[in-house]
């Protein structure tokens, strides 16, 4: 898919299909005006036959344009104008896109990017733009042993601004949105592969294949032996039941001065979570695939950046293993050593993605990082806690949650500053090690957390629980390719 920016106005430009805004009750935006005064109140006419509502989400075609240069249009519902922001705008973007994807037409201009709105700013336009192109786009890599559907014919879209003056901040917008784009890409299609396929190994692998398709990337991936002469005796004691080989990938991207202290993004990728020998009850089972949702998203980031040629240095770190049961796998009550020397009780060991995160996290201390943030589907109480909507925020350090909330709130991508604290730590006591790794019932996503903050001291550090926002389940069940909006508008800020 090819992008471009134009000054252009919806009267006067060429393309196969205008795309242009209307508001509810039918009133017509400034490019949707412009086009039906081109055309003789043809779309005053259509609108006033009741064809057309302006709902949110709404879209209907025009096949000719008698006067005008464009092929077609296509209206599309903007919702009711004291609510344009954001949300509607992109709605109608998705919307508009799903459209076209079916249709003839092979290019296409979005004028909706003309509309003002106090939360989109030209950039934002573009960048969301480009961003609902592709996610609208984004085709599950299923195994169905089928005929494929057609690829859309659609190939060339444009994205048209009001001035001049918004030209370059829309390209930037463009390409900050293609880079986002491919890294959501990526890591959607990891969290969608099978278990079976997306191992430990592969993981490294595609990391590998990271590396080789951008100069500014190297990857590094550990095998069991590495990982047992680092010491991370808490990891190790989750891969013990599995007969998939553990991996520790470590993943730099270098854009900035070789002086410039890295970002540190840390991602849980447990390729299968069964529960280990605390297993898990069978129902939806199957959605213990997407436990890797925070390596993904890590490895998205990187995809991102390399991309977008941010300035700035990140290295992603990525304990990846199963946690399965067998005759070797830890039990409830086994005592293991975290590579920081620490002890810990593993009184359940489905409570497995701190093991690994903990010794990811002490890990990181060597590349000395000005910033750490580890993304992880970590509790089914944030779940329950979120639901789907925000990605649960944790942070020893509340001007670096106070910046990631602002990412979430300016990508699209929210998450909400849920407490790290000294009274949820001491759930985590234990008669016979330093610590356990569980801390009862209550504030489960708050004591998982806390739990991770024992091994993060001095560092500024934050987590994000992304368990109930990298997947959906029912009938769009899929990988969603969450938190990378957040996640990269927040390493562009620290470029
Ligand atoms: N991967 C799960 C968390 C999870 C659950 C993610 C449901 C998405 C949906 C994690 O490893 C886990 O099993 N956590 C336990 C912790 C408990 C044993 C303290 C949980 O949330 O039940
Ligand atoms: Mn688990
Ligand atoms: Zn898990």
């Amino acid at each position: 898919m090819q992008f471009h920016v134009t000054r252009s106005s919806a009267a006067s430009q060429r393309t196969a299909c205008a795309v242009v805004g209307v508001y509810e009750k039918g009133e017509l935006s400034a490019a949707a005006d412009e086009l039906d005064r081109k055309c003789g109140g043809l779309i005053r006419r259509v609108i006033k036959r009741g064809d057309f509502d302006g709902r949110s989400g709404s879209v209907l075609p025009i096949a000719e344009l008698p006067g005008a240069p464009a092929e077609r249009a296509l209206l599309a519902g903007l919702g009711r104008r004291a609510d344009f922001g954001r949300k509607p705008y992109r709605k109608a973007v998705a919307a508009a896109v799903e459209w076209l994807a079916k249709g003839g037409a092979r290019d296409a201009v979005l004028f909706l990017s003309q509309e003002k709105v106090a939360e989109v700013d030209a950039y934002y336009a573009a960048r969301y733009a480009v961003e609902s192109v592709h996610s609208s786009l984004y085709r599950i890599p299923d195994l169905k042993s089928g005929k494929k559907p057609p690829q859309p014919k659609l190939s060339r879209v444009g994205i048209a601004v009001a001035d001049r003056g918004e030209l370059a901040s829309a390209r930037r917008g463009l390409e900050h949105g293609a880079g986002i784009a491919a890294g959501m890409a990526l890591t959607r299609d990891l969290g969608n592969l099978p278990a079976n396929v997306c191992t430990p190994s592969y993981l490294g692998t595609r990391a590998r294949e990271l590396a080789r398709r951008h100069r500014s990337v190297r990857a590094r991936v550990m095998d069991e032996a590495e990982i047992r002469r680092l010491r991370m005796g808490a990891f190790l004691s989750v891969t013990r039941g599995s007969e998939q080989p553990p991996r520790l990938i470590v993943i730099e991207y270098r854009g900035g001065k070789p002086s410039d202290a890295p970002v540190a993004l840390v991602g849980k990728g447990v390729t299968f979570d069964s529960g280990g020998i605390s297993l898990k009850p069978g129902l939806s089972m199957d959605e213990m695939k997407y436990d890797m949702g925070g390596a993904a998203s890590v490895l998205g980031a990187i995809e991102a950046v390399a991309t977008i040629g941010a300035k700035m240095n990140v290295v992603g770190v990525i304990p990846a293993c199963e946690n399965m049961p067998s005759g070797r796998a830890t039990k409830p009550g086994d005592i293991v050593t975290a590579m920081s020397g620490k002890t810990i009780e593993v009184l359940n060991t489905d409570a497995e993605g701190r093991l690994i995160l903990c010794d990811a996290l002490h890990y990181v201390r060597k590349f000395k990082p000005r910033a750490v943030v580890d993304i992880a589907t970590l509790t089914g109480a944030c779940v329950i806690a979120l639901g789907a909507h925000y990605s649960g925020l944790f942070a020893n350090d509340d001007d670096l949650a106070r910046d990631l909330d602002a990412a979430g709130r300016r990508a699209d991508d929210r998450a909400w500053h849920m407490p790290v604290a000294e009274e949820y730590t001491e759930q985590l006591k234990s008669n016979f090690a330093d610590l356990a790794n569980i801390g009862g019932r209550e504030a489960g996503a708050v004591t998982a957390a806390c739990f991770l903050g024992r091994f993060t001291e001095g560092l500024k550090w934050a987590h994000l629980d992304i368990a109930g926002t990298a997947w959906l389940s029912g009938a769009r069940k899929g990988s969603t390719g969450r938190p990378v909006p957040l996640l990269v508008d927040w390493l562009l800020g620290q470029a």
